[in-house]
């Protein structure tokens, strides 16, 4: 038998290893469960990751919203919820975070990202008007239509290439933003509505050059620009990895240099803040807060908890300065790309270049006998589950929805399956088991046979729709 020398992983890629700047202090165990048992748990699920019970799941990778391990500080934290009705000093700390790292003036809590967007899409669209935004998100979006928006897609034609490197497939085309603006007029367009790196593209970033373009467009013409902060913090690793000027720079100082080009900002704290509930909504003018913390009351509660307990808000605080650190988002980003960069070099189709915070299979390429309409996302999440109890999420046809006008559904070009990545819970080793089940699914894909939706909701359909295999 011949002996092969063992080799570190960063020895096999040809650079020094890295490992993540923490330590573990508390495990939580998983349930290993065996074929039939998964196979009978994805039927009763419909055929949907969104439908299985968690503990019939071995590694989560169905989001990293709200599934971040909070650090001992953050916990610590947690003790220190002040949880008055009104004026808690937790809130007063979120505030003070909001600003020193994000630098928006004026902050408004609420219970996740969809509180936020709900109330800024009340406030700033009116019935008709134009929302230019660079992809949709699905939460996102339908808040728009909702408040009478209609969603005009501005980003780069190469976002919707997953084989195109660009370093910042997350721009808006700003020759198309211009070309709806002339045509539409200023006054059509309620605001544009930009992404931090842009999740259904792949989460793939936009850089400082664009956004400032981007400032110096809407001024020109008296529109606002509002950010979707999500995942803003890992937009800015890229900034300095990839645009020139920015290598020596700090993720906190890119981050506040970025938000400070934009009028305000939504945010799904259950992300980069590292939090496991959350959101806010912050802004620069006064007359636009009024209002904002006016409706707060209405939908989330009152403005100084917007529908979370104090210990939440204290959490979120601590979690924002944890975001920030140049080593933390380091180690976040490389976790992914590490798992990037095995599924690359065996061949397997994945949205590149690798994102911020997840891979994202590309199911066309990965089932090319399928139909878009025969779910190749959905199928594929379905048969990674059904091999080793790994949850993924798909973003293809099912995430798409429907034509609000046509009744059809919408036929994105992306067709993927997302295996996201939580901040700080899994390890290398759970990495490797990840890689190779993927790669279980690509060689046996020839013999799988795709989906037909039996049960579909009027909104968001992909949380809760039902599936049937198709019978070969
Ligand atoms: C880019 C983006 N915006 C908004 C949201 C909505 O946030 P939430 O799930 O906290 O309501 C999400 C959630 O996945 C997101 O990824």
């Amino acid at each position: 038998m011949t002996h092969e020398t063992p080799k570190t992983m960063g020895q096999q890629f040809g650079r020094r290893s890295w490992a993540e700047p923490w330590k573990i202090k508390m495990v939580e165990r998983l349930r290993m469960t065996t074929r039939e048992e998964r196979d009978k748990a994805l039927i009763e699920a419909g055929l949907n990751t969104f439908l299985l019970k968690s503990d019939d799941v071995y590694i989560d990778l169905l989001t990293d919203s709200g599934t971040s391990a909070m650090s001992d500080e953050q916990w610590a934290g947690m003790m220190l919820g002040d949880e008055a009705y009104a004026g808690s000093r937790n809130f007063y700390h979120l505030e003070a975070a909001l600003q020193k790292y994000y630098g928006y003036k004026y902050i408004v809590p609420t219970h996740q990202g969809r509180g936020a967007e709900h109330l800024i899409s009340q406030i700033a669209i009116k019935k008709g008007q134009f929302v230019p935004g660079n992809m949709y998100f699905t939460t996102t979006r339908l808040h728009q239509e909702l408040a009478g928006g209609i969603f005009v897609d501005v980003i780069l034609d190469k976002a919707h290439d997953p084989n195109s490197l660009h370093p910042f497939k997350g721009n808006i085309d700003v020759a198309k933003l211009e070309a709806l603006i002339a045509r539409e007029g200023a006054s059509k367009i309620a605001y544009v509505s930009l992404a931090g790196t842009v999740n259904m593209a792949g989460g793939q970033p936009v850089s400082m050059a664009n956004v400032k373009e981007l400032r110096a467009l809407c001024d020109k013409h008296g529109i606002k620009l509002y950010l979707d902060a999500t995942r803003m913090v890992e937009n800015a690793f890229f900034i300095q990895e990839r645009e020139e000027g920015y290598a020596k720079k700090t993720i906190a100082e890119i981050l506040k240099e970025f938000c400070g080009f934009t009028d305000g900002a939504w945010m799904s704290a259950k992300k980069d803040n590292l939090v496991n509930i959350g959101g806010w909504l912050a802004v620069n003018d006064w007359t636009m807060f009024e209002e904002l913390r006016n409706l707060v009351v209405v939908y989330e509660g009152l403005h100084t908890y917007g529908g979370l307990a104090g210990r939440d808000m204290e959490a979120m605080a601590i979690g924002i300065a944890e975001s920030v650190e140049d080593a933390h988002i380091k180690s976040r980003i490389g976790q992914v790309r590490y798992l990037g960069d095995l599924l690359t070099d065996w061949g397997i189709p994945i949205v590149q270049p690798v994102g911020g915070h997840a891979i994202f299979l590309n199911a066309r390429e990965f089932y090319p006998h399928l139909k878009q309409i025969e779910f190749p996302a959905q199928t594929l999440a379905a048969e990674l589950y059904l091999d080793s109890g790994i949850r993924s999420m798909e973003r293809g046809i099912a995430s798409a929805g429907r034509d609000a006008k046509t009744g059809d559904h919408y036929y994105p070009k992306l067709e993927l399956t997302r295996l996201t990545i939580p901040r700080r819970v899994y390890t290398q080793a759970h990495m490797d088991v990840v890689a190779e089940s993927v790669k279980a699914v690509f060689d046996a894909r020839g013999a799988t046979r795709g989906l037909k939706m039996i049960y579909e909701p009027k909104y968001l359909r992909f949380f809760q729709a039902r599936f049937e295999r198709l019978i070969a």
